[in-house]
């Protein structure tokens, strides 16, 4: 069962510390918001699982971490400056701004007036100055998407890594997007991360690999947790393609509240290798660029037979980072009837995705030798590297309980009296609520077996 209002998560992100409002001591600042100590861990580890899963796993993929700051020419030859824009309108009456393709029955969300201006295209790119003069002459533009800077990448990592198609360059990094109406808790933000796969194949291979990708993203949300009776598949209509675009297919997601983008896998054809390439008459470009009189590189590849350079078709699967945590976060919470009118909240997130793997608690807050011990057990599991593991020195077992079944956490120990006398704790399940006696040599094991689950 997942959440029923995006209140009920909204309100367990504050409380427990997982998302807040950027600055909200002044007032906060709208689409902004901050990952707290556990968010941080959550929103980690599900980039990690992104990261093995793309790279690691794979053979014919190499990482990348590239500027956030960017040459405004890369955005311009990318089509960004011309075409990356909402239709916006105002509302004559109270003056308020509004996304045209948001509006219902046309009518201001504000104040209800139909008074409203005609739609226009309002750029989303943010600009910032560069360098010690702020008169203008000197821009870069925060990037929107961590793709272009992939792209301008593309003869560095061939020529370093001697790779030929099929091929990928993954990248994990900051967007920016000055969204008109930001909304929706971390869904529609104004600065996001995205998870980005610029795969390159060979002309006419494409909408093969356009298809392995779709099915591969789908299934990778499955591992996080993600079921599949909550996500759809939207292959969007030719007149909603981006302008790059020439197939999308988008995963969507029963979001709290509907169904919205999750990720999107593009065939984007040469559009982009082409648009920043010299020389492009030469190359035999499919797609329909913009002339290019600056970039000095050519982005393709020479076939070994024929000696002749072909642009190779990009498939982009493009995936937010903070949608994602937000879908693995709804589709984890559960309230839970225990009879008797009591009830309890469980995050059954995948192990793997946890914030806190495992917390030990000692029965007694103020006893020395089971807080010593506790912490003794801490250290040998932290020294795993799994994850985060701590100790909750609350003196109090059943609160400490309720708190790890809140966020998460897929096991607690507990140190007790017997445990000095044996060397055995109790471990509680966070799904089963089971208690078993374990001895503390197994636990390594434990906590191995469990996170691989
Ligand atoms: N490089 C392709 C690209 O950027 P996109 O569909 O505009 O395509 C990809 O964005 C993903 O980035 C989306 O599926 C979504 O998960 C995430 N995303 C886009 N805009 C966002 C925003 N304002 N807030 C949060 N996530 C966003």
């Amino acid at each position: 069962m997942a959440a029923k209002t995006m209140e009920e998560l909204v309100s367990l992100c504050k409380r427990r510390g997982f998302i807040f409002q950027t600055n909200e001591i002044y007032g906060g600042l709208q689409g902004l918001f901050d990952y707290g100590p556990l968010g941080v861990e959550l929103k980690n580890n599900l980039k990690q699982a992104w990261w093995s899963s793309m790279v690691y796993e794979r053979d014919d993929v190499e990482g990348l971490d590239s500027s956030i700051l960017t040459n405004p020419e890369v955005l311009k030859q990318s089509g960004h400056e011309d075409t990356f824009s909402d239709p916006l309108v105002d509302c004559r009456d109270c003056n308020a701004r509004w996304r045209a393709d948001h509006l219902e029955d046309n009518k201001c969300p504000s104040c209800g007036s139909e008074n409203l201006t005609e739609p226009r295209p309002f750029n989303l790119m943010f600009k910032t100055s560069v360098g010690p003069v702020d008169d203008g002459s000197s821009f870069a533009y925060l990037r929107p998407e961590t793709a272009q800077q992939i792209f301008t990448n593309f003869k560095n990592v061939i020529d370093s890594t001697s790779r030929s198609l099929p091929f990928g360059i993954a990248q994990i990094g900051k967007a920016f997007r000055n969204e008109v109406t930001p909304r929706n808790f971390i869904f529609r933000v104004r600065e996001f991360e995205q998870m980005e796969l610029e795969f390159f194949v060979e002309k006419g291979s494409d909408e093969k690999w356009h298809d392995f990708w779709v099915k591969s993203r789908v299934d990778w949300w499955k591992d996080q947790g993600v079921s599949e009776s909550s996500l759809e598949l939207l292959h969007v209509p030719k007149e909603e393609l981006s302008h790059y675009s020439k197939a999308t297919v988008d995963i969507m997601y029963k979001f709290p509240h509907g169904l919205e983008e999750l990720e999107g896998v593009a065939n984007r054809t040469d559009f982009d290798l082409g648009s920043h390439s010299k020389n492009q008459k030469d190359l035999k470009i499919t797609a329909k660029v913009r002339e290019n009189k600056t970039s000095n590189s050519k982005l393709a590849v020479q076939n070994r037979e024929t000696n002749e350079w072909a642009v190779p078709f990009v498939i982009e699967p493009s995936a937010g980072v903070d949608r994602g945590v937000l879908a693995v976060l709804n589709e984890a919470y559960n309230v839970e009837g225990l009879g008797e009118g009591k009830q309890r909240t469980v995050l059954s997130l995948k192990p793997h995705l946890s914030p806190i793997k495992a917390a030990v608690i000692p029965l007694k807050k103020n006893n020395e030798e089971l807080v010593n011990l506790a912490y003794k057990i801490k250290n040998q599991l932290q020294g795993l590297r799994l994850g985060r593991v701590l100790v909750e020195n609350s003196g109090n077992i059943g609160k400490s309980y309720r708190r790890h079944d809140e966020v998460g956490t897929p096991i607690c120990i507990t140190v007790d009296f017997q445990t000095l006398e044996d060397g055995t704790v109790t471990i509680r399940d966070r799904d089963t609520m089971e208690q078993e006696r374990k001895d503390i040599a197994d636990l390594a094991q434990l906590l191995k077996e469990k996170l691989l689950a």
